[in-house]
């Protein structure tokens, strides 16, 4: 598909996600789908709305979106160039953690989002993310950074909430390290480089291979 099939393409799907009677709709002011170039090489799927979200109708625009688009701009890339998508894209009731049926309810939409995009990379932002593109039991301080590919063949690095370093300072610089390695994961990817040993995490529903 070319850019202009894939905008029209997600706005079909989304115009389609609207009129359904999703389980975080009542509470929300709107949906937020996401937004960027829908024909990115990266996509980065956070958990869902906040607050400013749920006002502007678009992601990441309160204090963590702030903070990821100071980790975007510090690899040279700008918001406009990536796909920012949430788990779920109705403002949960004071910004509670999204349950499990919700995110099953919503992670249709994004995997249809990904299908069009079809982005080289997906970057997880969150705990959420990371289970629904890696599996359940992973565990985010232990595999943050490290890119895998998984039983879709998709490649995923997983890597904190932004959120997260608001609160832990610590975490700043690790997000930046992380970040700083999509492009050149990106890179090896389209010098086609990319792929080796088993991941040595423990057993997940969809096994991944480390990628590097
Ligand atoms: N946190 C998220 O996970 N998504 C947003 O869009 C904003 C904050």
């Amino acid at each position: 598909m070319t850019t202009d099939e894939k905008a029209k393409a997600l706005e079909d799907l989304n115009a389609e996600w609207v009129k359904k009677n999703l389980p975080l709709k009542a509470g929300a002011t709107q949906a937020v789908p996401g937004d960027g170039n829908p024909d990115a090489e990266v996509l980065f799927v956070g958990e869902g709305p906040g607050q400013a979200e749920d006002e502007q109708g678009k992601p990441f625009v309160g204090a963590a979106g702030k903070f990821l688009t100071e980790l975007i701009e510090a690899i040279d890339y700008t918001r406009e160039s990536v796909f920012i998508a949430n788990m779920v894209k109705h403002r949960p009731p004071g910004n509670r953690d999204p349950l499990p049926d919700e995110l099953a309810a919503y992670a249709p939409w994004l995997d249809e989002q990904v299908t069009i995009i079809e982005p080289k990379l997906i970057v997880t932002l969150g705990r959420y993310s990371m289970a629904h593109f890696l599996g359940e039991s992973l565990t985010i301080s232990k595999i943050h950074g490290e890119p895998k590919r998984n039983a879709k063949g998709q490649v995923v690095i997983p890597m904190y909430h932004p959120a997260a370093a608001l609160y832990r300072g610590d975490l700043r610089p690790v997000l930046h390290a992380d970040f700083a390695k999509i492009p050149k994961v990106l890179k090896l990817i389209e010098e086609g480089k990319d792929t080796t040993a088993e991941a040595e995490e423990e057993e997940t529903e969809e096994p991944q291979q480390a990628l590097l």
